[in-house]
């Protein structure tokens, strides 16, 4: 019988979101019993690595995140990795050092900024996923948000490739978008996001 996923007792922002937990709960269903290798990219404090961890009973479960962390993991099942989302050398050492035949799940819920996410999600699926695995990108919607950091509102508009001088203006025009002048501003904050989309 599928056990419910309740993160209601872990430090972790899933407790907020429990339609998330039901869609794992779908997905997963035939994995909880298996020696599942599981990644999840931005672990924040662990907790969501604990919870995985007591669902997944017979899982290893591996995070990676910008900050390093401490998780009181007695059962040694936990392993953990400080770095970036987009370092796909880092991606190749975790997983020749934790799931050589690949991963069964993937999570990203790191950065939730487009041209990273992009970057993981091409470099894991295309070499460390298993054939059949999951990958799932939590929290997409801030890809539709003008405040967040390359955020946009969907409009239709013209391909670009990647240009990291563009990436870098529009890093900072987010950040002045959030400055408190550009908030009591509104038509700052208007021009800098028709400025973001062009
Ligand atoms: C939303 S929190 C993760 C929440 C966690 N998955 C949970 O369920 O409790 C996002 C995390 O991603 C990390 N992060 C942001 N950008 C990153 C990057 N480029 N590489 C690695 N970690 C990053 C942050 O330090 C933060 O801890």
């Amino acid at each position: 019988m599928t056990k419910r996923l309740d993160a209601s007792s872990y430090d972790t922002d899933k407790a907020l979101h429990t339609h998330d937990l039901r869609s794992y709960e779908e997905y997963s269903d035939k994995l909880q019993d298996r020696e599942v290798r599981l990644l999840e990219l931005g672990v924040y404090k662990g907790g969501s690595l604990l919870l995985w961890r007591d669902y997944f009973q017979k899982g290893l479960i591996v995070g990676l995140d910008l900050n390093p962390i401490q998780v009181d993991d007695p059962s040694g099942r936990i392993r953990n990795y400080f770095g970036q989302q987009q370092d796909t050398d880092l991606l190749d050492r975790i997983a020749a050092e934790t799931a050589p035949a690949g991963f069964d799940v993937i999570i990203d819920d790191c950065s939730h900024i487009g041209e990273l996410t992009r970057i993981s999600f091409w470099h894991l699926f295309d070499n460390h996923l298993k054939p059949g695995g999951l990958y799932v990108i939590e929290d997409w919607s801030t890809g539709y948000w003008d405040s967040w950091f390359d955020g946009v509102s969907f409009r239709p508009r013209p391909e670009n490739g990647f240009s990291p001088r563009l990436f870098r203006v529009r890093s900072l025009m987010a950040r002045i978008y959030r400055s408190k002048l550009a908030t009591r501003i509104p038509l700052a904050q208007k021009v800098i996001v028709e400025l973001k989309i062009h």
